[in-house]
């Protein structure tokens, strides 16, 4: 594989921690994904690829949708592509497939898919313009891209809050700039509009997604605050670097940023997110 950082961060750093608890990530992320869902109108026998799918709860969504054709689930990580095989098998789901790429860096053939989706997986390309050209390519003239990521982190408080309360126990360094692979590598609507036209898409939309997150239950607010922590890379990064006492006053301190946002049982937050189209 070639130098890509990404491909460390997702096996080594917070692979696991998404790859065990990816039922609670899923709880959180699934309106995000159905948005998309809902923007491309997937139909029965579409051949679909599932872009950084991850745990895979949205590749199997996906397969439901598009049988009797079979989705392809691409990513870089191990543990969440293991994750994701035990998923399909669990529930008897034969027409996935989970093979293990960097986007950015292997073509995924020609013309061989009438669909591409991503949920939240598409900001960590070392070479973003080459990666959704790939994506491009793979797809049938008139196919349609479609993926969901984040807004500026400012406007994600559901993030932001637990980092920045985290922050003072932790070594954090200051945020790399905005466009290096990462969550929010894609904020800047422009800045992605000519990623995908210098990458061959056309018909480019870009509109708001979901508005709010559910973290997870308020009656466990610990690990919550432990789990919004160690499943972010620059946070994961410091906490695993801490010694014993800061990182667990890290943690209380992200509980504790969590705390006023319970109600009616969960913690719900702000969030901000675009939703992408474009053509091929
Ligand atoms: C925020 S997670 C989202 C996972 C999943 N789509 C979900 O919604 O639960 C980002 C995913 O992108 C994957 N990823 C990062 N860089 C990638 C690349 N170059 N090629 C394929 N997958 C990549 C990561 O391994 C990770 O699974």
């Amino acid at each position: 594989m070639p130098d890509n950082a990404q491909i460390k961060v997702w096996n080594e750093l917070v692979g696991a921690t998404w790859a065990t608890h990816a039922d609670h990530f899923d709880a959180t992320l699934e309106p995000f994904g159905e948005a998309v869902l809902a923007s491309l109108g997937v139909r029965p026998h579409e051949r679909v690829v599932d872009i950084g799918c991850g745990a895979g709860a949205t590749t199997l969504r996906l397969a439901a949708v598009a049988a009797p054709a079979t989705v392809l689930g691409v990513d870089v990580s191990q543990p969440m592509l293991a994750t994701a095989g035990r998923r399909a098998a669990a529930a008897g789901i034969a027409n996935v497939e989970f093979t293990e790429a960097d986007v950015g860096a292997h073509p995924l053939g020609s013309d061989v898919f009438d669909v591409a989706f991503s949920r939240f997986g598409v900001m960590f390309f070392a070479d973003p313009v080459r990666a959704f050209a790939n994506i491009r390519e793979s797809l049938a003239p008139g196919g349609r891209l479609g993926f969901v990521c984040f807004q500026m982190p400012w406007d994600n408080p559901f993030i932001l809050v637990p980092t920045m309360a985290a922050a003072p126990h932790l070594e954090m360094g200051p945020p790399p700039p905005l466009t290096e692979p990462g969550p929010f590598s894609l904020a800047d609507p422009q800045h992605t509009e000519s990623i995908l036209s210098a990458a061959g898409f056309g018909s480019i939309r870009i509109e708001p997604g979901p508005a709010s997150a559910v973290l997870g239950a308020a009656d466990d607010l610990a690990a919550l605050g432990r789990r919004v922590l160690e499943q972010n890379p620059a946070a994961a990064a410091a906490l695993a670097a801490a010694d014993p006492d800061a990182r667990a006053a890290a943690i209380d301190a992200s509980t504790a940023a969590l705390a006023p946002h319970a109600a009616d049982g969960v913690v719900r937050m702000g969030a901000a997110t675009w939703i992408v189209t474009a053509t091929a």
